[in-house]
């Protein structure tokens, strides 16, 4: 099947517009996908159809609605390769790891254990690990970067030795676009006894993910970087560590019986999803999954693949950029600097010309702090953007560069 870049922009309404009187070139895809005509109208569908709580009514709608919510958890799941009970619905990535590190975390942490983690993490991957072990006495350790980009191997290797109770890796870098070798790592880990816990929020949206085949206990991912609505995310847990751990959050929904006394709890899924759910964003997560999957991705991963080899010639040949974050393995994303320029101004700059970036430390303060640089400006790809939106990107610094 050949790929055919514009049939599949027209899949995503947002993009036809304009920008400061210039076409939209959206390369900030690693802060947020855009949504295909096909998400849209299955969330327009499901409230102009079917609108209703789930799990409760004994009514037409709210069956449909229940029906619709768990169909979404089983192609989830699919997606992961995991079970449909292993699968919670968590607001994203974020709450995904929080849950973990305050009900597993906190539970099961003894003063003197480590948890591991690295100089690539963005913030999500670290504040709840630190409040967890300020909490427990455990201790958090970091793995520091090579100066390419890329984790330090040996170092993560020696750094994980029998205290190491729990080690959270960001499956691909936000900031730099780094691939991490996890499958020798979760191995590596789980040698030691460490329960293991994957960021996967940039991963899912450019390679498929197989949990299983890694070898991970958890894996936090969000719905709106994988062309799916804000505000909804899966967590997947291992069945035997989610059943052992205590409720993350309490209320309805997760109770199996309460009294004044005492509650007991729901069977998995639902003893981690207390309240009224966002239903209609599990709707949507579960029609952008289903889309990926009548996608070709090898296609995909190629094209991507050829955005970000285009983008880093050019950047390799622009006098006054340097490039932050040159790992062997990455996926689109191009991280930089412009001689004698604040990351700020640049991102400004281009966007007047129609070009949308991230600029600054990208939720990254420490792995920023461990480069010796404030921030950056990033440009990060996806499926839909296209080889001459790269070069815009450069027409556009040039343009920058004689502003400033
Ligand atoms: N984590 C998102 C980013 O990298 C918000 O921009």
């Amino acid at each position: 099947m050949s790929f055919d870049v514009q049939a599949l922009r027209a899949q995503f309404p947002i993009l036809e517009q304009t920008v400061n009187g210039k076409p939209l070139v959206y390369l900030d895809n690693a802060a947020t996908t855009q949504k295909p005509r096909a998400v849209i109208d299955a969330v327009t569908a499901y409230y102009e159809g079917v609108n209703s709580n789930v799990h409760r009514g004994a009514h037409y709608l709210s069956d449909k609605a229940t029906a619709e919510f768990e169909a979404a958890r089983a192609t989830v799941a699919d997606f992961l390769n995991a079970d449909r009970e292993e699968i919670i619905w968590t607001k994203g990535t974020t709450e995904g790891i929080n849950l973990v590190a305050q009900s597993h975390g906190r539970e099961q942490l003894q003063p003197g254990d480590e948890v591991l983690i690295t100089a690539l993490e963005h913030h999500a991957n670290i504040v709840p690990w630190q409040q967890a072990c300020e909490r427990t006495g455990a201790l958090l350790k970091v793995v520091p970067l090579n100066e390419d980009g890329s984790v330090d191997e040996q170092a993560y290797l020696d750094l994980l030795n029998e205290r190491t109770r729990i080690v959270a890796l960001s499956h691909v870098s936000n900031s730099l676009g780094t691939v991490n070798p996890l499958k020798r790592w979760l191995k590596a880990a789980r040698d030691v006894g460490a329960v293991t816990l994957v960021d996967g929020a940039q991963a899912v949206a450019h390679f498929p993910v197989d949990v299983r085949e890694l070898g991970c206990d958890f894996y936090a991912c969000s719905g709106h970087k994988l062309f799916g609505p804000t505000g909804i995310g899966a967590l997947y847990g291992r069945r035997e560590l989610l059943d052992a751990m205590p409720p993350y959050q309490t209320g309805g929904e997760m109770i199996e019986t309460v009294s004044f006394e005492k509650s007991t709890w729901n069977k998995l899924p639902y003893k981690f999803e207390p309240g009224t759910p966002n239903i209609a964003g599990v709707i949507g997560l579960g029609a952008a999954v289903r889309w990926l999957g009548q996608q070709d991705r090898a296609a995909l991963s190629a094209h991507e693949d050829a955005l970000l080899a285009s983008a880093t010639e050019q950047a390799g040949a622009f006098d006054g950029l340097k490039i932050i974050g040159n790992a062997a393995t990455k996926v689109g994303v191009l991280s930089f600097l412009l001689d004698g320029a604040h990351p700020a101004d640049v991102g400004t700059l281009l966007d007047q010309q129609g070009v949308a970036v991230r600029t600054g430390h990208h939720c990254c303060m420490p792995l920023m702090d461990s480069l010796g640089i404030p921030g950056t400006v990033r440009a990060s790809f996806s499926i839909y953007n296209t080889l001459e939106e790269v070069d815009s990107l450069f027409q556009a610094l040039k343009k920058v560069q004689t502003f400033l």
